[in-house]
């Protein structure tokens, strides 16, 4: 179910280092100089409780200390649960634009291809948390994880350190997400020069802007 009502929902997804963070900054500011007042947001976090659930999830936990992995999802399904009822709802309901750094698909992508847990299940899940809440736009970041591991240089999270393969399984669910739905999801080439990747940002959302 898409959302109802005058608000614009867009997810920003991809893989580490995919520039997704800097260029959802550089869209919030191009949307307030066109009078729009986005709300930009982020998962897992967002609210006071989710960013501690986000602290939770993110510890550079020691060997043997990591959340199992239905656990890591019930915890981001937790989060998103918050945001969903919090903030992103309530500013949708307002008419606003909503900027979320990641979503559901990271769901499905990180847990379910990358963990491997049952993707029905994460779907279930995903449904719950969000009360059927789907984006109208979902701009997908793609790039190559060997070079996007790179980009993130020395500072990784838990995620981050996850092999390569890891990496390529989240990379590849993702594409499959976007095939899936292929009204939904915009792909968008990351290893392009950021001013270029900031132009197809934009005219994926201007085309959606209400007028
Ligand atoms: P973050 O530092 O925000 O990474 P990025 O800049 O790549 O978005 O950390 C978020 C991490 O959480 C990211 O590695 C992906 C992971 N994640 C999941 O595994 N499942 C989820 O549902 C979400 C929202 C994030």
């Amino acid at each position: 179910m898409a959302h109802a009502g005058p608000g614009l929902f867009v997810t920003f997804e991809g893989g580490e280092g995919s520039g997704k963070t800097t260029q959802l900054e550089r869209l919030a500011a191009r949307l307030r100089a066109a009078g729009h007042d986005p709300l930009v947001t982020r998962e897992p976090g967002g609210t006071p409780l989710a960013e501690s659930v986000r602290d939770l999830l993110m510890a550079h936990a020691v060997e043997g200390a990591a959340p199992a992995p239905l656990a890591e999802a019930f915890l981001m399904e937790a989060a998103r649960a918050e945001l969903v009822a919090r903030v992103i709802g309530p500013a949708l309901a307002a008419g606003r634009i909503v900027l979320c750094d990641r979503y559901a698909d990271s769901t499905l992508a990180y847990q379910g291809a990358g963990r491997g847990l049952d993707a029905d299940f994460l779907a279930a899940m995903n449904a719950a948390a969000t009360g059927g809440l789907v984006p109208a736009l979902t701009l997908l970041f793609d790039l190559d994880p060997a070079d996007g591991i790179a980009r993130r240089g020395a500072a990784k999270n838990r995620f981050d350190r996850e092999p390569l393969e890891f990496h390529r399984r989240v990379r590849r669910r993702l594409h499959e997400l976007a095939a899936a739905e292929p009204s939904r999801f915009v792909r968008i080439d990351a290893s392009r020069p950021a001013d270029e990747v900031a132009e197809r940002v934009w005219e994926a959302v201007d085309a959606r802007l209400p007028r």
